[in-house]
């Protein structure tokens, strides 16, 4: 049990499980949820017993967007000096992959979560979108350039222009989710997802993540240097010299991550 007041958390298993815990106002991501949601995933970006992050919500939905009674009244200077979205920018420096297991509605702000997991499951019931624009505002925590980078600025363009409500099957076909499965399932499809990728060695996951992350920011020679770097270091790792002996050795390896 978390001591959380917006979340639970527990970790199990390799993995490092948060849940969204505002039920009654879908999950809506209020300032101390997202503060809370960080400060769990650096605590198990930190741990040694966990590998994976997974991020859910509770109730009927994943989210249902940041909290619209806590920006209601507030003006571009008040906005502006709460500087809200650096708890946001420290999402990019979680090292451990996170999944998001979505179900029900992942709108606004809360797309905005799950499209900086490195994966997602979601539960057919799944809606994704951002209805910003029937508020009259717009994206403000990197929805107008995830969506546009992942989808393309065709279909982001669209859903951006008009707040359509993307369902899980559009979500799969334009590359924004992994999988799509029943909503009975989600829970147990998602775990399967982290604990294969709990099993892989650490530092490979910890490194491919980065290059990848970097790939998406950066030119390709810029990106080739950073990978290669990273490919260097892992000569130095001990799973390194245990992964290719056990390969030549014709037996499981059995990983450190050291
Ligand atoms: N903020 C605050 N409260 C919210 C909320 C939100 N984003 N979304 C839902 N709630 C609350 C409702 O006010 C309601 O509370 P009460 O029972 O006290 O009235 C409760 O959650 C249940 O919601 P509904 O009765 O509206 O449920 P529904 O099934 O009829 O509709 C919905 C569901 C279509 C998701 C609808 O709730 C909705 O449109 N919510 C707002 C979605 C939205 O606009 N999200 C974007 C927010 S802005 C943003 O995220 C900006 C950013 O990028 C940082």
């Amino acid at each position: 049990m978390s001591n959380y007041e917006f979340i639970e958390t527990r970790a199990e298993g390799g993995i490092g499980f948060i849940e969204l815990n505002r039920p009654k106002v879908l999950n809506a991501l209020n300032r101390g949820m997202i503060s809370e949601i960080l400060a769990a995933m650096e605590d198990y970006d930190r741990s040694e017993e966990v590998q994976v992050i997974m991020l859910s919500g509770k109730g009927r939905c994943f989210a249902a967007g940041a909290d619209i009674d806590e920006m209601a009244n507030a003006d571009s200077i008040s906005i502006e000096m709460l500087n809200q979205f650096t708890d946001w920018d420290r999402l990019a420096w979680i090292k451990k992959p996170i999944i998001g297991a979505i179900h029900g509605f992942a709108l606004g702000g809360a797309f905005e979560l799950a499209l900086c997991c490195d994966l997602l499951i979601a539960a057919e019931d799944a809606e994704f979108g951002f209805p910003e624009v029937n508020l009259g505002i717009m994206p403000g925590a990197g929805g107008t350039v995830r969506l546009t980078k992942l989808a393309g600025k065709t279909k982001a363009m669209e859903w951006l222009f008009t707040g359509k409500r993307i369902k899980a099957a559009e979500a799969l076909h334009y590359g924004i989710i992994n999988k799509a499965v029943s909503k009975e399932l989600l829970l147990e499809e998602a775990v399967r997802f982290a604990k294969k990728i709990a099993a892989q060695p650490p530092l490979s996951i910890r490194f491919i993540k980065e290059s990848v992350l970097k790939a998406i920011d950066s030119s390709i020679y810029e990106g080739m240097q950073y990978e290669r770097k990273n490919f260097s270091m892992l000569f130095s790792s001990q799973d390194q010299k245990e992964g290719m002996r056990a390969f030549i050795e014709k037996r499981k390896p059995d990983f450190s991550g050291r």
